[in-house]
């Protein structure tokens, strides 16, 4: 199975990235080297995660330790929504750049649709892909109604990405599918609902993964990669992130992601008025 996924603009992405949400140094470097020994070299952060300068000195210090180069990372960060109302998003983008550590970022996201700046400011993100210094650009927590205005308006770039949060209890297909049809590739944030109880002690989801010889986090983040949808994976113990990406070998057959789809009951675990006032 080829473990990567195309961007509309050619650039490249492993099919599961992980999240380094809350990260110290330590834990970030024990994640990162976890990750890349199985090959994933993609990983996602935002300014307020705490984990973009720790990211940029792991990175630093893998490439001094093995060899590896830039080229073999896909470092994402977001553009925070009170830089958005401050004016502010060309300063946001130097500083992540600084804190990072680099001179370019694989993929630059507005972290939220911040009603009445959002597309004035994707007119800005957009001078950065143009620049080169992001490869790709794209948007968090767009839900249809941002999607119609943005494409009503007049931007210059189609976004890459659209990240949100998707798992077995909110699977967006609706949403998954018009992107999908536009060419933009759907990351899934908190792909795995945090395992709360409703997903930890669910049967349906307990009885496929006992059936595939599998984790139930396993099982999801392959229902994630099967829907051409790319999941965020966090862990703070390294150990499971190795188990949590092993799961690219299982191979769910149809009938069992419409079992898994079926589960769907619109449940959103992170409180979007929290990160996006006015949203
Ligand atoms: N764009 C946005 O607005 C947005 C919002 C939220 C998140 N994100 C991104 O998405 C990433 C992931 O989000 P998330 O943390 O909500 O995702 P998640 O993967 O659904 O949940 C992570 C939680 O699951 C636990 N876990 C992971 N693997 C496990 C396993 N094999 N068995 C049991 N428990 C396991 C982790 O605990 P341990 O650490 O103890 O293993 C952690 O508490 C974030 O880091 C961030 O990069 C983006």
């Amino acid at each position: 199975m080829n473990n990567r996924i195309k961007l509309s603009n050619g650039v490249s992405i492993p099919v599961v990235m992980v999240g380094t949400n809350g990260m110290d140094y330590l834990i970030l470097k024990s994640v990162v080297t976890a990750a890349i020994s199985r090959g994933f070299f993609a990983f996602d952060t935002a300014p307020n995660y705490i984990s973009e300068r720790y990211l940029g000195r792991v990175i630093k210090e893998l490439m001094s330790e093995y060899g590896y180069v830039r080229e073999d990372f896909f470092v994402q960060t977001k553009l925070d929504w009170k830089d958005q109302i401050n004016n502010n998003v060309e300063g946001a983008f130097k500083l992540s750049l600084e804190r990072l550590g680099l001179e370019y970022v694989d993929s630059y996201l507005m972290h939220w649709p911040y009603p009445d700046y959002y597309i004035k400011n994707w007119r800005q993100m957009e001078e950065f892909y143009i620049s080169g210094e992001a490869k790709s650009i794209g948007v968090c927590n767009f839900r249809e109604r941002h999607w119609s205005s943005f494409f009503s308006s007049d931007i210059k770039v189609i976004p890459h990405i659209s990240q949100i949060e998707i798992h077995p209890l909110r699977t967006c297909t609706t949403l998954l599918e018009f992107c999908k049809s536009r060419g933009i590739v759907t990351q899934a944030y908190s792909p795995i609902c945090k395992m709360i109880p409703q997903i930890r002690d669910n049967e349906v989801l307990a009885g496929l993964a006992s059936k595939y010889t599998c984790s139930i986090p396993q099982l999801i983040l392959k229902w994630h990669i099967q829907r051409e949808c790319v999941p965020i994976s966090k862990s703070t113990n390294p150990l499971r992130i190795i188990s949590n990406l092993d799961c690219i070998s299982l191979e769910i057959s149809e009938q069992d992601m419409i079992n898994i789809n079926t589960l769907n009951q619109d449940y959103k675990f992170m409180i979007e008025s929290w990160g996006c006032p006015g949203f």
